[in-house]
Order: structure tokens, then C-alpha cells, then sequence
């Protein structure tokens, strides 16, 4: 070990609540650029992300092409427009219509992250009989991302409204590798320790002993 460990006083874990509890999903940016120091900082914190054999399955693709931007725009449009019609005749039609799902036009950085399925790192263990454990893997690096960014005031919006082979085409990544997530990232227009859906009216957040079940 090359330094003593930190010691994490009870302030430290009151400020680490404040974090989680005030981490949003973010839609509405403003239109200030993120450093690429603070790019890096964040991509670097997913390297302490636990992963299934250590695998470190997660691939950042960072979307630079403004083509590529507008075409992933439209393409979650569309499929927002489809999901859409599910609400048809619904008393939540006119609610999800009204929902802002993604900023994927005003987010400074888009990021999309995807699963090596085959990745050589970890070398299988784990993932016999659960192979999606890659997967999880992947989640937990973007949810270790979003962490990070919000510690430095930075937001993002996961967007999952999309369809995966279309984006995948789209980006000409690996046939192995899957999608997991679109990442819209920059700074919050807003800050609120509320998620945008239950000040909407769509979904609160309920008890965590709701949550909890016991055998
Ligand atoms: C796996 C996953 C997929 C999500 N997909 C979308 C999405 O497509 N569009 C969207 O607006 N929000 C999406 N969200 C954000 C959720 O709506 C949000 O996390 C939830 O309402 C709780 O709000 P909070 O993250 O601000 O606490 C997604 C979140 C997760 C974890």
C-alpha cells in the first residue's frame, strides 16, 4: 500500500448522503462546455469501479461528431414518439408526452457506454453461469461516473429510449460488444434534491423498507 488509508469521519459519510440524495438525472443543460480535465477526472474514476474478475468490461465511446449527435436526437424522437402510443387512451398519455426524457441536443458531451462481452481482462471468472455479470459490471462504472460528475457539479441523464442495434450501427463499435448506456453529460440548468419525475407527477421515490424483504 503505498499511502495510509483514509480515514472517512461521520462528516465525511453526511456529506456522501448529501451526494446521493442531491445526484440527479439530468435532461436540462445549461451551455457551458465541461473541461476536458474534468472529462478525464471522471472517465478516470470509473477505474476503481468492482467489476466480475476484475474485468473492467466498460467502453466509453465519446461522441464528437455533431452528425452523429442530430442523428441520435432523431433516432430517440422517434422511438420516444413509439413508446409514446403505449400511453394511448391512458389518463398518462398527455403526462408522458409532456416529460422531457433526454437533452441529447444540449448536453456539452455525449457518452455512450457499452459491454465487451468478450473482454479478455478477468479471464471468464465469474461469469459461467451469469454471464450478464459483465453487464452489471458496466452499470456500476457509469453509476460511479455519475458520482463523480455530480461531486464536481456536473450532471448527466441516462437515455435508454433508444433502439440498441440501430445505435450500435450507427457507431461502428465492435460486433461484441452491446450497449448499455447513452450518457448526456454538462452542466444542470437546475439543481434539486427531487427527481424530476416525482415533481412531476410520475413516480416518487418510496420507502427503502418497502424494499426490503426478509426469509
Ligand atoms: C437504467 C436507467 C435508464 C434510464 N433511462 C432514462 C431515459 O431514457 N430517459 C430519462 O429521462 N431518464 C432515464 N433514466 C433516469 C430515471 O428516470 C431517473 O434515474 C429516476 O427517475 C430517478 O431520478 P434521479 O436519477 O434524479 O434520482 C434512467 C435511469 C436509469 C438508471
Amino acid at each position: 500500500m503505498s499511502e495510509p488509508p483514509p480515514r472517512f469521519d461521520a462528516d465525511f459519510a453526511e456529506q456522501f448522503m448529501a451526494l446521493l440524495r442531491w445526484r440527479r438525472d439530468v435532461r436540462h443543460f445549461d451551455s457551458r462546455p465541461v473541461a476536458q480535465a474534468d472529462m478525464e477526472a471522471l472517465l478516470a474514476s470509473t477505474a476503481f469501479t468492482p467489476s466480475v474478475g476484475n474485468a473492467q468490461p466498460w467502453r466509453f465511446v465519446r461522441l464528437r461528431s455533431p452528425a452523429i449527435r442530430a442523428t441520435l436526437a432523431a433516432h430517440v424522437d422517434e422511438v420516444n414518439a413509439r413508446a409514446a402510443k403505449a400511453y394511448a387512451g391512458q389518463d398518462r398519455h398527455d403526462a408522458y408526452l409532456s416529460l422531457k426524457l433526454h437533452g441529447l441536443r444540449e448536453a456539452p458531451e455525449l457518452m455512450a457506454v457499452f459491454c465487451d462481452e468478450k473482454a479478455e481482462a478477468g479471464h471468464g471468472l465469474g461469469i459461467a453461469t451469469m454471464p450478464e455479470m459483465l453487464r452489471y459490471s458496466c452499470v456500476l462504472a457509469i453509476h460511479t461516473l455519475w458520482l463523480a460528475a455530480r461531486s464536481r457539479g456536473i450532471g448527466l441523464g441516462w437515455v435508454s429510449i433508444l433502439d440498441p442495434p440501430a445505435v450500435h450501427a450507427l457507431l461502428d463499435v465492435p460486433a461484441d460488444w452491446s450497449l448499455i448506456a447513452l450518457l448526456c453529460i454538462g452542466y444542470p440548468a437546475d439543481l434539486s434534491d427531487v427527481p424530476e419525475l416525482e415533481s412531476r407527477g410520475w413516480q416518487s421515490r418510496e420507502p427503502w423498507r418497502d424494499r426490503l424483504f426478509e426469509r
